[in-house]
């Protein structure tokens, strides 16, 4: 079943926001749960950062969190979007003026987490400014990092371009939700396990061939490798996003 985004757990929003760190509310997972989530050992400690506009990754995000145990960390800019019929067209005026929009607050810090899970829009067939803001001063200190998206009916670039962008990280396979909020739950309930399944059971991960040696030169604290995850947690190579077809939902004009 679909988690509303206002079902986020609301006590599990930290105080961490006068800590001045991330840039929005960073939530966690419940203290002592009842039942283990089905993959908290799979991945270690996780977090799940995710930027959202109208909602539909944010609970991607939520499910995510919910099966992972992770922490969670919303991406807010200093601009706010407006909703409705005037986000693209606001969005396509930015995006032509080259206009890149300003991120509250510093960016997650990823350093005592075993596995990091980026979501996002695509927009205009690509990661939107503030994701692309972000990437380019975030430091995954080599982590394992699954992205997954959220998009109309054509994610376009939107994987490689990530995957480009994330240099310290240690990429996996994607997942691409299409016409997320107009599809059952419980469909897409399946997909994000069958994912976290492959993610599980793929082969160990490794450096992306193009990256860089001193990828994570910039991050003199950080360990030189990422650390192992949790047992159990064999990584895939990174591998292209294969968005199928959704005829249903063509991307917004450009
Ligand atoms: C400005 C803008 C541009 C978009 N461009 C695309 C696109 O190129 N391809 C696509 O399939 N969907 C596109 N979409 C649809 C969004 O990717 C989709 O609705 C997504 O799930 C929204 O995520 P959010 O609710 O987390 O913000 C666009 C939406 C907006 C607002």
């Amino acid at each position: 079943m679909r988690l509303p985004v206002l079902a986020l757990p609301a006590a599990l929003i930290l105080a961490a926001a006068a800590l001045a760190a991330p840039a929005a509310a960073q939530e966690t997972s419940p203290g002592a749960s009842a039942a283990a989530p089905p993959f908290a050992e799979t991945f270690g400690k996780t977090l799940v950062i995710v930027y959202s506009v109208t909602g539909s990754t944010l609970d991607l995000a939520g499910k995510i969190q919910a099966l992972t145990g992770g922490d969670l960390v919303r991406i807010e800019t200093e601009e706010t979007y407006p909703v409705g019929e005037e986000l693209i067209p606001y969005a396509k005026r930015q995006r032509d003026e080259l206009r890149k929009p300003v991120l509250k607050g510093a960016p997650p810090d990823v350093s005592s987490y075993d596995t990091v899970f980026l979501g996002s829009p695509v927009w205009f067939h690509e990661l939107p400014p503030a994701v692309t803001e972000l990437l380019a001063v975030l430091d995954f200190q080599r982590k394992p990092l699954a992205p997954f998206l959220t998009a109309g009916g054509s994610a376009g670039d939107s994987a490689e371009q990530l995957r480009t962008l994330a240099k310290t990280a240690l990429i996996r396979e994607p997942l691409v939700v299409f016409r997320y909020m107009s599809r059952p739950g419980e469909e897409i309930d399946k997909e994000v396990e069958d994912w976290l399944k492959s993610l599980r059971d793929g082969p160990a991960i490794e450096p992306p061939s193009d990256a860089p040696a001193d990828a994570n030169a910039g991050a003199p604290e950080s360990p030189p490798q990422a650390p192992a995850p949790a047992s159990g947690a064999p990584k895939a190579p990174a591998a292209e996003a294969t968005a199928p077809a959704a005829p249903e939902a063509p991307a917004p004009a450009q």
